[in-house]
């Protein structure tokens, strides 16, 4: 305790002003992107398909396919958005957000009338919004969880007729319902499809000791239907690249597929295709990610290579694995490869600071899967949320007071093939595994620190 008195101390005195400027993040790494392209290695043929592919990442759709610079159709009746590639953009197609949000025009674009909610602003970063409870007013209500599209096709020149209102999101807002999520980067995603769940279980399982004494636990998510480990997404809710581009594709656009046949909100007067809507897009969205590189980290120095070993010496690479091996591939370059996704794709309890209050799978209202760090160094926004540009301030968000726990417990009592079965189970949680971790980072000199941040920023 004394020791973190001095250490406050000590940090006031060296960030007073005009004495010694702290460490900071160096911001987002300047030069090509390094990233966007195939996986080095492709054939010829392999790579015109990577290419077609990501033309079909990159189209735009309307509802019919009419509107003048589309060529897909199915849109809405909600959406967040009008092409994969508009959202997931940064530094090149495929990426995360971009710095100019692209979801303030959409609001209007082709008659529409939708107004951005507050949290879609022009220098903010693209966002979806969930909402946590069914009824906010009641804290024993129901969960809801699911997303809610910002915009719908209504006054639209390609939806005559329909008149299905925006979400009032301002409400929610006000009684603290709404969580958002930004986009993920999807970068050499292929590699991490391709990893045998028994590699991620091996690599959590590692280090158990030395995990423990630092708090850090990690479970993996794994899929209801037939047991195996889930890694896409914030929550690590979604197997594989096809689940995940059939499922964006119907909420993120609205654009019914072969793998989720059922459009959603169809409000009658606002549904003007047959379902599906798409038959082959979904295929080449996963193709264009699965056969795409990981992003190329800059150049080492010596400051970086000092934070890289920081990085791993105070905790941080326990969770943020540097390396996993792929398993045998159809694809001779994605085939027992290692690579650096600084992930270990399991979920982690993250404490009141971040938590979100959704439930996907396994994931409880403050687990979050361990952001992969690869690309970092050209991303925007940080965290699920977007809610700092800030490498230090995403740093410092990993810690949540000891004192706020999360306790979940479920009961059910039933009857079935002539017996009874009780089953029980209960968590309680307290804090943010990655508490003692950040400790460890805050007592780094000043220097030290800023290793870490521009290795960061070298990835
Ligand atoms: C409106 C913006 C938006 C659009 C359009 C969009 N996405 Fe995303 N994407 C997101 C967000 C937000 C997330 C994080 C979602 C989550 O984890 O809940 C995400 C996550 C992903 C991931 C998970 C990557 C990882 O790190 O595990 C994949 C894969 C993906 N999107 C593919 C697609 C594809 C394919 C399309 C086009 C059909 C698409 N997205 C369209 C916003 C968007
Ligand atoms: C207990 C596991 C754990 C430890 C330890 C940990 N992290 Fe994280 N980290 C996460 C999780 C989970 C997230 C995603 C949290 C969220 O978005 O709500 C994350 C997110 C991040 C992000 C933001 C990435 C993005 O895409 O937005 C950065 C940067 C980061 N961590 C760096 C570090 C550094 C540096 C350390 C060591 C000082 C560290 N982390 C220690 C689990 C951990």
């Amino acid at each position: 305790m004394s020791r973190y008195i001095f250490f406050v101390c000590l940090a006031g005195v060296l960030a007073g002003p005009g004495i010694v400027s702290a460490q900071s993040d160096p911001g987002p790494r300047i030069g090509p992107a390094g990233a966007g392209g195939p996986l080095a290695g492709l054939s010829m043929a392999e790579k015109s398909t990577f290419t077609s592919a990501r033309d079909s990442f990159n189209e735009i759709d309307s509802v019919g396919g009419t509107e003048p610079g589309t060529t897909g159709k199915g849109l809405g009746p909600t959406f967040n958005g009008n092409s994969c590639g508009m959202c997931h953009a940064q530094p090149d197609s495929g990426g995360s957000s971009p710095a100019a949000n692209p979801q303030v025009a959409l609001a209007k674009r082709y008659g529409a009338d939708n107004t951005p909610p507050s949290f879609i602003t022009i220098g903010g970063p693209v966002r979806e919004a969930r909402f946590i409870s069914t009824n906010p007013n009641n804290p024993s209500a129901p969960l809801d969880g699911g997303v809610h599209g910002l915009y719908t096709i209504k006054g639209r020149t390609d939806a005559p007729g329909c008149t299905l209102q925006q979400t009032d999101f301002a409400s929610q807002l006000a009684r603290h319902n709404v969580i958002f999520r930004i986009p993920t980067p999807t970068f050499g995603l292929g590699l991490v499809e391709n990893t045998p769940d028994a590699a991620l279980a091996a690599n959590l399982a590692d280090h158990q000791a030395q995990k423990a004494a630092l708090g850090i636990g990690g479970e993996l998510n794994t899929s209801g239907n037939d047991g195996t480990v889930t890694r896409f997404g914030w929550k690590a809710q979604n197997k594989s690249l096809t689940i995940f581009a059939g499922e964006a594709y119907n909420v993120e656009q609205g654009v019914s597929n072969v793998q989720f046949p059922n459009e959603r909100a169809a409000v009658s007067g606002c549904v003007f295709n047959t379902t599906p809507e798409d038959f082959e897009d979904v295929e080449q969205f996963a193709i264009f990610m699965r056969l795409s590189a990981p992003p190329t980290p800059g150049p080492s120095t010596p400051s970086t290579s000092n934070g890289s070993g920081l990085f791993t010496s105070i905790g941080c690479a326990f969770c943020h694995t540097p390396s996993l091996t792929t398993a045998r591939s159809n694809y001779t370059e994605m085939s027992t490869v290692t690579y650096s996704p600084y992930s270990d794709f399991a979920l982690h309890h993250m404490g009141s600071n971040l938590a979100d209050g959704i439930v996907q799978g396994g994931a409880g209202p403050d687990e979050f899967r361990t952001a992969p760090l690869w690309g970092l160094g050209q991303r925007l926004f940080f965290l699920h949320d977007g809610r700092t540009s800030d490498l230090l301030q995403a740093i410092e968000a990993h810690s949540s007071p000891r004192f706020d726990c999360t306790i979940s417990q479920s009961f059910q009592r039933f009857e079935a093939v002539n017996d009874l079965f009780q089953p029980s189970q209960q968590s309680f949680v307290c804090g943010s595994e990655a508490n003692k971790v950040i400790d460890n980072f805050n007592g780094l000199s000043k220097n030290q620190k800023q290793d870490i941040l521009n290795f960061l920023r070298s990835l």
